[in-house]
Parts: C-alpha cells; sequence; structure tokens
C-alpha cells in the first residue's frame, strides 16, 4: 500500500489488467482507463460532477426497454457511434456507404415479398422504393436480405407507439435474381430524436436541436458480403447539415421524385464490399 498520485494512480489501474487472458480486452480496458483518468484531470472534475455522471448513466440505463435503447441514442449524439463507422476497415471504391445503426432496428421484421407495402397503415403519403444490391464488379446478388425500417409521418417508429399491436413500416424482403428489389411504402419525413430521456435533458442543456433529416434505414445481408448499415437520406430536407446523430454522408442523399398520382417514387443501388474474414450473414 502507497500513496499514489495521479499519474501513479493510473498506472496502478492499468497495472491491475496485466493479466488479463484476452489481449484485445487488455488493450481496451487499459486504454480506456487511461482516457478516462486524463479526462477528469483535463477538466478538474470534482466529486459532485461525476456523481452527477453517474446519475445521468444510470438514468440512460434505466430509460433503456427492449423497443428503447437510450444508450444506442447516447452514443449517437456524441458522435461515437459514428466514429466507429468511419474506423470500420477502408472498403473498395463504389461500395455504398454506411452510417448509423440508430436505436430502432426491430429484429424479427415481418417477412415481405417484391411489390409488398411495409407501411400497413403507417400514415404518411404513398411511396415506391426501388432498386438493386450488387457487387464492386457490378454483379447481381440475388437474395440479399434487406431490412428496411422508417419513421411515420408523424415523425414515430412503430416501437414508439405502445398502443400498436403489429409491426408497421418496417419489414425484411429479398432481392431478385438480377438484385432488383421493389416495395412499396411512405415518404420519410424529418422526425426528432426521443427528447423524453436523459439524452432529451442533456440535448436541451447543450441547446442542440434533436431534428433529424428524413431517411430510411436499410440494413442489407448476403453470403460472401460485408453487411450493409446504412440510411438512405431526402435530397432537399431542411437537416442535412445539422444531423442531431451525424449520420449523413453525401453519397447517401438521394431524390423522392414526386409522380403525376401524387405518389413518390425512390430508386436507390447499393453495392456491397466482399467478405473480409467472416461470415456476413447474422
Ligand atoms: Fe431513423
Amino acid at each position: 500500500m502507497t500513496n499514489l498520485d495521479t499519474q501513479e494512480l493510473t498506472r496502478e489501474v492499468v497495472g491491475r489488467f496485466t493479466d488479463t487472458p484476452d489481449q484485445r480486452l487488455r488493450t481496451v480496458l487499459s486504454s480506456l482507463v487511461k482516457h478516462m483518468h486524463a479526462f477528469a484531470v483535463d477538466v478538474q472534475l470534482t466529486q459532485e460532477e461525476w456523481l452527477a455522471g453517474i446519475n445521468f448513466l444510470t438514468a440512460t440505463g434505466q430509460k433503456c426497454t427492449s423497443t428503447r435503447q437510450e444508450f444506442i441514442l447516447l452514443s449517437d449524439v456524441l458522435g461515437l457511434s459514428m466514429l466507429t463507422v468511419g474506423l470500420q476497415a477502408k472498403q473498395p471504391v463504389g461500395v455504398t456507404e454506411a452510417t448509423v445503426f440508430g436505436p430502432f432496428f426491430v429484429p424479427d421484421a415481418p417477412e415481405l415479398q417484391n411489390g409488398d407495402d411495409v407501411a400497413q397503415g403507417a400514415p404518411g403519403r404513398p411511396c415506391t422504393v426501388s432498386g438493386s444490391v450488387r457487387g464492386v464488379t457490378g454483379e447481381p446478388i440475388r437474395g440479399a436480405v434487406i431490412d428496411v425500417w422508417q419513421a411515420d409521418e408523424e415523425g414515430f417508429y412503430d416501437v414508439q407507439k405502445s398502443d400498436l399491436t403489429k409491426a408497421q413500416a418496417r419489414g425484411r424482403l429479398r432481392s431478385r435474381d438480377d438484385g432488383s428489389f421493389e416495395f412499396r411504402s411512405i415518404v420519410a419525413e424529418a422526425y426528432p430524436i426521443p427528447t423524453d430521456g436523459p439524452v432529451g435533458t442533456l440535448l436541451e442543456a447543450t441547446k442542440r436541436s434533436p431534428w433529424r433529416p428524413a431517411h430510411l434505414h436499410f440494413m442489407i445481408q448476403a453470403e460472401g458480403y460485408e453487411t450493409l448499415i446504412t440510411h438512405v437520406f431526402k435530397m432537399g430536407d431542411l437537416y442535412l447539415d445539422s444531423d442531431p446523430v451525424f449520420g449523413v454522408r453525401p453519397s447517401l442523399v438521394a431524390d423522392w421524385v414526386p409522380q403525376a398520382d401524387g405518389t413518390t417514387v425512390l430508386h436507390y443501388d447499393f453495392v456491397l464490399a466482399p467478405a473480409q474474414s467472416r461470415p456476413s450473414v447474422r
């Protein structure tokens, strides 16, 4: 036992991880401790402030349910989610860019056929979405599993509606033999991320806007290819330059084209990277 100054304390804590059998875990924990300690020193963190931080993290955990993921939202608004997307291995030229997963994905979405209606009664203006899934050499990818999910025109995902007993505006379909896909849905609209929890408190305290630009979420999985998690954003949206989760990439902005019959059409082609070293289908 010895008296420890701050630097000695950091070294001592990091040293306690020396026997960690998993080398990656040792690296991550050691670095985390070093950066947390450096942060506390940098801002001269008081005990009261750290207690406030612990209370905030506690409330964040307590806000989580099977359909509400406040920690993902916190990671998103702090830019950490998008940072990890950017740290992914470099993809070949032409591969569709990835963006944040977001907190509203639900596994086991309804299985749909090409041409089906994803909206399933969700309020909004009718829209047809089509496109293709290909590899970097242009080869069509048949049978790619395409998960799509979106908010309705009121800005809510189905899981945010406690009175709803079925999935709306989300579904899973597969690309055809030529790599193409098509489904009906509703036009995506801008919406505020949920502000009724600790993340909302953080945004309010820092005078940040919760409004996300309109987008469709996609997750595309195919044997032999890297899984793609991304959005397609709506061209012209007011919030493209101020996304609170930093998810917008110019290559992901597309035109929702109004039609003479009052409907809207979106076409977007996806390109998947070849699988690196692990199977891409979950
Ligand atoms: Fe979203």
